[in-house]
């Protein structure tokens, strides 16, 4: 899909992918609405993305009085929706076995819940308009579960399911789903988790990781080419086909690199 002109509403647009993805868009001639709780990074993030007529909207995604305010007010302004970047998330390093499941249902309500709900208050729109484009954004761990990050992963595949089957149930409306699946990116999202902290080993392959603005440049392209699943960066494709063809042995390695990452605090 032509991304210029294409009005595009980004949930956690304040900052991070979020805010990278309101800047690529905008630079290629989108019409942006940002939505995230807090309205003056949201103004942050639409000042940076440099584009005029930018819509900012503050609300929680997790509340469903939010979630129409956001989608109400877009089309008030813009009178269409043509792509929806379901891209808020947290985090949660919780053990899955211990974890209190008000933190896990927190965590599911921003990372599932919210992308099918605000997915379901697009789609009407998208119908009537004839087309569009809904982008959910996953991780690598929504392919190859992490046992630093069970439940995290739990959620993303969750997500990653729910895009796979969405894209198929609306290929007759011309409505395209896309998975976006980034590694390790450079934000401030490990300072956000609901709870528990990235073992250090996890912090230090921070290193390793891309920025925002590549990820979001791989969001845009993925947009522009139709793709099903976008994977960035592109490492991460080999991996993926590693943990499909070796299953035995990624989880054999992946349990080693826990094992020694707890044992290193
Ligand atoms: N960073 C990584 O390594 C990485 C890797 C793979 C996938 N991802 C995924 O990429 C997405 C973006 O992550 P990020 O790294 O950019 O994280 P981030 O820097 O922590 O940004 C998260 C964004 O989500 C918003 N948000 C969180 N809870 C919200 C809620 N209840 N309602 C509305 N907005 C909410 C935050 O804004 P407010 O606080 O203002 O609401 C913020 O704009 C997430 O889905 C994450 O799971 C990240």
């Amino acid at each position: 899909m032509q991304i210029a002109d294409k009005v595009v509403l980004i949930t956690g647009a304040s900052e991070g992918i979020g805010a990278a993805c309101a800047a690529a868009f905008g630079r290629r001639g989108a019409q942006l609405s940002l939505a995230a709780r807090s309205e003056d990074k949201l103004k942050q993030a639409a000042s940076e993305a440099g584009t005029k007529d930018t819509l900012i909207v503050a609300g929680d995604v997790t509340s469903g009085e939010d979630r129409k305010r956001i989608v109400e007010r877009t089309l008030e302004r813009f009178g269409r929706i043509d792509i929806l970047i379901n891209n808020a998330g947290v985090g949660l390093y919780a053990p899955s076995w211990e974890a209190p499941f008000d933190q896990l249902r927190s965590m599911m309500e921003v990372n599932f819940f919210a992308a099918v709900a605000m997915t379901q208050l697009v789609v009407p729109q998208m119908k009537r308009q004839g087309g569009g484009c809904i982008v959910n954004v996953s991780s690598i761990a929504g392919q190859i579960a992490l046992p630093w990050f069970t439940l995290y992963s739990s959620s993303k595949y969750a997500l990653g399911a729910f895009t796979r089957g969405l894209r198929m149930e609306l290929k007759h409306d011309n409505i395209h789903a896309i998975e976006v699946c980034p590694g390790y990116v450079k934000t401030r999202f490990q300072d956000h988790v609901l709870a528990g902290a990235p073992p250090e080993g996890v912090r230090k392959a921070r290193r390793f990781a891309i920025t925002a603005e590549t990820c979001a440049e791989a969001i845009a392209r993925g947009v522009e080419r139709n793709r099903r699943v976008v994977v960035t960066p592109r490492s991460g494709i080999l991996l993926i086909a590693l943990s499909r063809a070796f299953p035995a042995l990624m989880d054999w390695q992946l349990a080693r690199m826990y094992h020694k990452l707890k044992s290193n605090g």
